[in-house]
């Protein structure tokens, strides 16, 4: 199997379990294949993005002592593990140009996503919602649309989602402690340990990419498209030491510190 044809599948299947389907080991790029940049990824009909209004909203850390409040928020970011990975795929497809080493790297960073996607499709079944009981948005699908080079994908998606889930994922896991969920709490603990995996992803590619002389923060910066933007990159409680760990150097870090969350 190639690069482009496990792509592909992530990409357009319209099984969910295809696209979870792990890549065999080896895998050949020797012919990445032309670009292409579907408006929309495969999905089984249950998990069509639906109209924006029409998706339920992520239940306040406060409300997780409830296991219906928890039921949904898995199912909400079951549908951000799974948009997350089709944005990879999305971009293996569309830059068949960038350096092979970069691909295959994202290839890894996939079967964490399909891994992710998966433990929250199964907590949000133990606490009585299926994966596709309720409708989903297509917000991280939706800004990914924007991204014209592999400099933007790496500014959008492992410097602002990712980077911004890692003060999510410890807020969510101390929410479900508190609602007295371990294993809830213990797949928030592990995404946020492989969070920090995607974000060095993110920045050590992004130096490599960006032009000569060029600032981290102002390649950063300058590759996100409205409503993207540096402030997005964090949560309320910011995790600075999870960010040093990923490789962002103390003054990108203290730059995203000194912004408030979201603004
Ligand atoms: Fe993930
Ligand atoms: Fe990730």
């Amino acid at each position: 199997m190639s690069i482009r044809e496990f792509a592909e599948r992530v990409l357009l299947s319209s099984s969910l379990d295809e696209k979870l389907a792990a890549a065999p080991r080896q895998l050949d790029d020797s012919n990445p294949g032309p670009p292409i940049f579907p408006k929309w990824p495969g999905r089984p009909a249950e998990l069509v993005v639906a109209p924006r209004r029409s998706t339920p909203q992520m239940p306040a850390p406060g409300a997780m002592e409830r296991i219906e409040s928890r039921a949904i928020a898995h199912h909400i970011m079951a549908n951000h593990e799974l948009q997350a990975l089709e944005v990879m795929g999305l971009v293996l497809c569309a830059f068949p140009d960038a350096p092979t080493e970069f691909r295959a790297g994202l290839v890894e960073v996939m079967s964490d996503e399909q891994r992710h996607t998966r433990m929250h499709i199964e907590r949000g079944t133990a606490c009585g919602l299926s994966f596709g009981d309720l409708p989903v948005n297509g917000y991280i699908w939706k800004k990914a649309q924007s991204f014209t080079c592999p400099l933007d994908y790496l500014a959008g998606l492992p410097l602002v989602f990712e980077g911004a889930n890692l003060d999510h994922t410890l807020a969510f896991a101390e929410a479900f402690d508190r609602g007295g969920d371990r294993r809830g709490a213990t797949v928030l603990r592990t995404i946020h340990r492989d969070e920090i995996r995607h974000v060095r992803f993110g920045i050590e590619w992004l130096r490599r990419m960006k032009p000569p002389g060029a600032s981290d923060w102002d390649t950063f910066a300058g590759h996100l498209h409205w409503p993207l933007r540096p402030s997005k990159a964090r949560g309320e409680d910011f995790q600075r030491q999870a960010r040093l760990e990923a490789g962002l150097d103390a003054d990108f870090v203290d730059r995203l510190e000194s912004l408030q969350a979201g603004q």
